[in-house]
C-alpha cells in the first residue's frame, strides 16, 4: 500500500528498501520511527510503499559453541551462517542507512564496489560469535557506542584499505569492539549531558583499560584487545591510559585514534551536538599535532573533504583554498586560486577538475 509522507504513522513497515542512488536509505521491512520520519522528508521523499508483513528482529542464534571460550575466531556452522547471514546483511545495511550519509562519509561510500568489499568485511568480522555476542551486548547496553563501533569500523577499514593496510582480521574485530569497555560503565555516566566532575571523567577513561582486560578474560589475543587500549592515545604523548608516544603507536593504531574522533564528532551525542565534516575537520587540523599528518591527509582525500580555508593542490597543478563547502555534501567545494583567479570554482564530482592534496603546514 502506498502511503504519503504526511499520512505514515510510527510503527509502519516498509514494503521495498528506499534507494538514493547506489545508497541505501531504508530498508524492506524497516519500521517507521520519528526520526526515521524525519530523515525521509530531509531526503525529499514524497510516499513510500508499506506493508503488514511483518519482518523477524534481529537475534543471536543459540549457539552453544559461543559459551566456549580462549578461542581466538569461532564462526557460525555453515548452514547456521547462512541463515544468519541475511540477518548480518540486513544489519550492515540498517547501520549504513543511519550512517553512511554523504555529509559524513562525503563521496566514500559513492562507489558500489567499494561498498560491497566494506559489507563483506563487515560479515566476516561480526560472523566472529565472540565478537557478534558482544556487540548485541553493547547494543542493549548503549545503543549508541554500539552503532559508534560499527561506524568506527567502517571508516577505520576504508582508510586501512586506502593505505593498503588491508587484510587485518585483527584490526577489523579491534575497531569494532575498541569501546567495548564501555559496557562496565554506569550508562547514567555515559549519557550525562552536564559536565563531568574529575571523578566521573576518569570513570568514563577507564573504559579503555576497562575493554582490554574483559577481551583478554575472554581469550582475546593482544593483538585485537590492544586496540581498546590505544584508541583514545595521541601521537604527541596527550593522551590516555598510558600516555604512549609516536613510536609505540603502529599505522593500524594512528587509523583507529582519527576514524574514532571523527566518527565521534560528526555524531550527535547525548552531552553534544554533532559537527559537520567541515568543522571537525577543522577541530582535527587544529590538533593536528595529536594525529598523524598522513592518515588525517588521507581521511579529507578518502571522502573527498577539505574544510574551508584549507589550501589544496589541484588536478592541473595549481594551489587553490578552499572558500565554501555545502555541509550536506561537503565534497562539493569552492575555492580559488591562491594566484590568478579571484572568482571561485566549484569542484565536485561532475568537475574534471579534482582536488589531489591539501597542504597540512598551513
Ligand atoms: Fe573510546
Ligand atoms: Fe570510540
Amino acid at each position: 500500500m502506498k502511503k504519503r509522507l504526511g499520512d505514515l504513522k510510527i510503527g509502519d513497515i516498509l514494503e521495498k528498501d528506499i534507494w538514493k542512488g547506489d545508497i541505501l536509505l531504508l530498508k524492506e521491512g524497516s519500521q517507521i520511527t520519528k526520526p526515521k520520519l524525519e530523515k525521509l522528508k530531509r531526503w525529499g521523499v514524497t510516499s513510500i510503499g508499506v506493508t503488514k508483513k511483518t519482518f523477524p528482529p534481529l537475534q543471536a542464534p543459540s549457539n552453544s559453541s559461543s559459551k566456549k571460550k580462549n578461542k581466538k575466531t569461532i564462526y557460525f556452522g555453515k548452514n547456521q551462517l547462512m541463515d544468519h547471514e541475511v540477518k548480518l546483511r540486513k544489519l550492515f545495511f540498517e547501520t549504513l542507512t543511519e550512517l553512511g550519509h554523504d555529509y559524513r562519509y562525503g563521496h566514500a561510500l559513492q562507489d558500489t564496489e567499494k561498498l560491497q568489499w566494506l559489507e563483506e568485511s563487515f560479515l566476516t568480522t561480526i560472523s566472529n560469535t565472540e565478537v557478534f555476542h558482544l556487540m548485541m551486548e553493547l547494543n542493549e547496553y548503549d545503543s549508541y557506542s554500539y552503532h559508534h563501533s560499527i561506524d568506527v569500523f567502517m571508516l577505520s577499514s576504508l582508510l586501512a584499505k586506502r593505505l593498503h593496510y588491508i587484510g587485518s582480521e585483527d584490526f577489523s574485530i579491534g575497531t569494532m569492539l575498541h569501546d567495548i569497555g564501555k559496557t562496565v560503565i554506569p550508562t547514567n555516566l555515559l549519557n550525562k549531558e552536564d559536565t563531568l566532575s574529575d571523578f566521573e571523567f576518569h570513570m568514563i577513561k577507564s573504559h579503555a583499560t576497562e575493554g582490554y582486560n574483559l577481551l583478554r578474560a575472554k581469550g582475546f589475543p593482544k593483538s585485537i584487545s590492544r586496540y581498546c587500549r590505544t584508541h583514545h592515545e595521541r601521537i604527541d604523548g596527550s593522551g590516555y591510559p598510558r600516555g604512549l608516544k609516536a613510536k609505540s603507536l603502529t599505522p593500524f593504531d594512528r587509523i583507529l585514534m582519527i576514524a574514532d574522533t571523527y566518527c565521534a564528532l560528526t555524531s550527535n551525542r547525548p552531552y553534544s551536538k554533532s559537527y559537520t565534516a567541515n568543522e571537525a575537520l577543522l577541530i582535527m587540523l587544529g590538533n593536528s599535532e595529536q594525529f598523524d599528518p598522513t592518515i588525517l591527509q588521507q581521511l579529507m582525500l578518502e571522502i573527498g573533504v577539505f574544510p574551508v580555508g584549507s589550501v589544496v593542490s589541484l588536478s592541473n597543478g595549481k594551489m587553490a583554498k578552499v572558500v565554501e563547502i555545502n555541509d550536506y555534501q561537503p565534497f562539493a567545494s569552492f575555492v580559488t586560486y591562491l594566484e590568478g583567479l579571484k572568482d571561485s570554482i566549484l569542484i565536485s564530482k561532475e568537475s574534471t577538475l579534482s582536488i589531489t592534496s591539501i597542504r597540512l603546514d598551513q
